[in-house]
């Protein structure tokens, strides 16, 4: 974790006692260092300083406004992936020429507004997408810049659920169609070729992956470099993991100039669409003990956040650190199971953790920053969690916690009598 550490048994986030945080804004509650998600994209951008490069923030990895402001006022680009995200990434501040819009399923609606604000480029997934582009784009006057998501047959070595470059899965144009398809495009009167993307997976803790989809990528932009066709642009999507636990993932700084040491002697400028490495460890989820309680088998914790607010345990059996708000120095740790309140057997942030807790302790959820308040749902009528971020001994309020009212807006009831 970035900017979180214990000052006299007390949990901080930069110079905020995140036990202050609590108090002022209940849990659950997101709470994000401005500073850590700073130096994380700096660290990116900074490796790619003097070249023709573009860093755009994955924006379903947090998509608050404060987070894309922040990155936004940083020169960031964005990687979005539908109308709704583009239209945050704009209220945001981010630039529009700054924006490349990836995604299996593009509406044309989606399309023609992306068009019309001018972003950087339409990271297209399939041949029929293709067409809707060309489409839309003579629709509106206005050519498409595009790049295919070549998909590089790698295997990521990571969780099925996000490992994504496979040929079975779903995303991009198969590697071994790609020559067909860019010529294809190339013959279109409305959309103007730039670029060729991939991305192979997430939580990626190896470089070799990266530099495998590299190297096939680098043979078709020669095979196409021959025909005629010229990539501008290399997107190596995001993908670089982080450390939840014990994982040593690359750093940003080594795997660029991994990256850059293959383009060496090339005329290709570089995208990056880092989601997770940027603020996975900027960011904690808050929750409060609401009781333990103890059985034969097992000790539970049960806790005030569920798989509604956190979803990643329960999806991914994914492993997130739970350490305590104030450090109790007396009594032994138990080992616990850290439940929410959803009725369901699957509702756990946390399974195994030896803990010296008590009823109404507060516990800070580790690494929550991405993927995180964004996949979060109403479940049981649940309102979401209130998020804030942290800058030096600030603390501002970015999202305010959902109401009743919030949830339950736009519901009506059938008409008395019917
Ligand atoms: N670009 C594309 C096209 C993507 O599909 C993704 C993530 C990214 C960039 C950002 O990848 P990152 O740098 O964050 O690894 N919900 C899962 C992760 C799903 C990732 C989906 N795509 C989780 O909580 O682990």
């Amino acid at each position: 974790m970035d900017n979180f550490e214990y000052r006299n048994n007390q949990l901080f986030c930069e110079d905020v006692a995140l036990a202050d945080v609590a108090k002022e804004f209940g849990t659950p509650v997101y709470v994000y260092s401005r500073d850590a998600i700073e130096r994380a994209f700096l660290g990116y951008s900074q490796a790619l300083e003097g070249h023709d490069a573009l860093v755009c923030f994955a924006v379903k990895a947090n998509s608050n406004l404060a987070v894309l402001n922040v990155l936004a006022r940083l020169g960031a680009g964005f990687d979005i992936v539908s109308l709704g995200e583009l239209e945050r990434v704009l209220k945001a501040g981010g630039k529009p020429e700054k924006i490349v819009f990836s995604g299996v399923g593009k509406q044309a609606h989606e399309i023609e507004r992306a068009l019309k604000v001018g972003i950087h480029c339409f990271n297209i997934e399939s041949e029929a997408e293709l067409d809707r582009v060309n489409d839309v784009a003579g629709q509106c006057g206005i050519n498409a810049a595009i790049s295919f998501r070549v998909n590089p047959d790698v295997d990521a070595g990571t969780h099925p659920y996000i490992s994504t470059g496979l040929k079975d899965n779903k995303f991009g144009i198969a590697i071994d169609e790609a020559e067909r398809i860019y010529a294809k495009a190339a013959a279109m009167q409305h959309v103007d070729i730039v670029g060729m993307d991939c991305h192979i997976g997430s939580q990626l803790t190896e470089i070799a992956p990266f530099m495998d989809a590299m190297d096939r990528l680098l043979v078709l932009v020669d095979k196409l470099a021959a025909s005629g066709i010229v990539i501008k642009h290399l997107d190596m999507g995001g993908g670089l993991g982080v450390c939840y636990t014990d994982e040593v993932p690359p750093s940003p700084q080594d795997y660029i100039s991994a990256v850059l040491k293959k383009l060496e002697g090339r005329d290709l400028g570089l995208i990056f669409e880092p989601g997770r490495s940027i603020v996975a460890n900027a960011g904690v989820m808050l929750t409060q003990v609401e009781f333990l309680k103890c059985n034969e088998s097992k000790n539970f914790a049960i806790v005030d956040a569920a798989m509604n607010d956190l979803i990643r345990p329960a999806l991914y059996s994914a492993y997130q650190e739970i350490i305590p708000v104030s450090v109790r120095e007396e009594g032994k740790p138990v080992t616990y199971d850290l439940v929410g309140p959803i009725c369901e057997t699957g509702d756990f942030i946390g399974k195994d953790r030896a803990l010296t807790i008590e009823a109404g302790d507060l516990l800070a959820v580790c690494s929550a920053g991405a993927y995180g308040f964004v996949m979060s749902s109403n479940y049981n009528s649940r309102g979401r969690a209130a998020e804030v971020m942290v800058d030096d001994n600030n603390v501002y309020e970015v999202r305010a916690r959902e109401t009743l009212h919030d949830i339950m807006r736009g519901e009506q009831t059938l008409p008395a009598g019917n």
